[in-house]
């Protein structure tokens, strides 16, 4: 028998572990934890990103309207729990972390190269909602290690084994 649930919050799941990497006008580098995220068209392949105006990242999107999409495996979790409650207003976090950045292929953007996929992304559209902005990211260049990428230039996901945080 079901009963009827009153928390509403975070009700759809499983939720995407992500890493959203950004770099404002200036060059500063910085990345947030986000678990508002999902696929929202095939062709042309677009992903999402749901940002809290609040954040300093947003401050980064919406400046350059470009981002990345990192997926997180579980041995980052520990990165994953810091970048996602500490701001890159008070300090470099990924300095501090000594995580590895590379240069985006599409766009100016950092690369988050401890992650086994990165996602390149320009912003072709957003839609505020109640606490985020879902960011429409228009997928422009996809990184993965070597050891993930199959015959055909697809993604072995299932070889990855992503961090699920909560
Ligand atoms: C598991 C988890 C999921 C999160 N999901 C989001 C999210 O979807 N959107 C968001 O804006 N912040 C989210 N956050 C919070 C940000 O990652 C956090 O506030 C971060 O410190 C912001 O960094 P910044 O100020 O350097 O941008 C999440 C945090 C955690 C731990």
């Amino acid at each position: 028998m079901k009963k009827t649930v009153t928390d509403f919050k975070g009700c759809l799941k499983p939720v995407p572990d992500i890493l959203v990497s950004c770099r404002n006008k200036e060059g500063k580098n910085n990345a947030l934890a986000v678990a508002c995220a999902c696929n929202c068209s095939m062709n042309p392949p677009m992903i999402m990103a749901g940002i809290v105006p609040g954040r300093y990242s947003y401050e980064f999107v919406k400046e350059t309207g470009v981002f990345v999409v990192n997926l997180v495996t579980e041995e980052l979790r520990t990165q994953y729990a810091y970048l996602g409650s500490h701001s890159g207003r008070d300090e470099d976090k990924l300095a501090k972390l000594g995580m590895k950045i590379g240069e985006g292929v599409k766009i100016n953007a950092p690369i988050l190269l401890d992650c086994p996929v990165s996602i390149e992304c320009t912003v072709v559209d957003s839609i505020k909602t109640g606490t985020h902005e879902m960011f429409v990211g228009k997928v422009e260049y996809i990184h993965a290690k070597e050891e993930f990428i199959l015959e055909n230039g697809s993604v072995d996901y299932a070889k990855i084994n992503l961090l699920k945080f909560r």
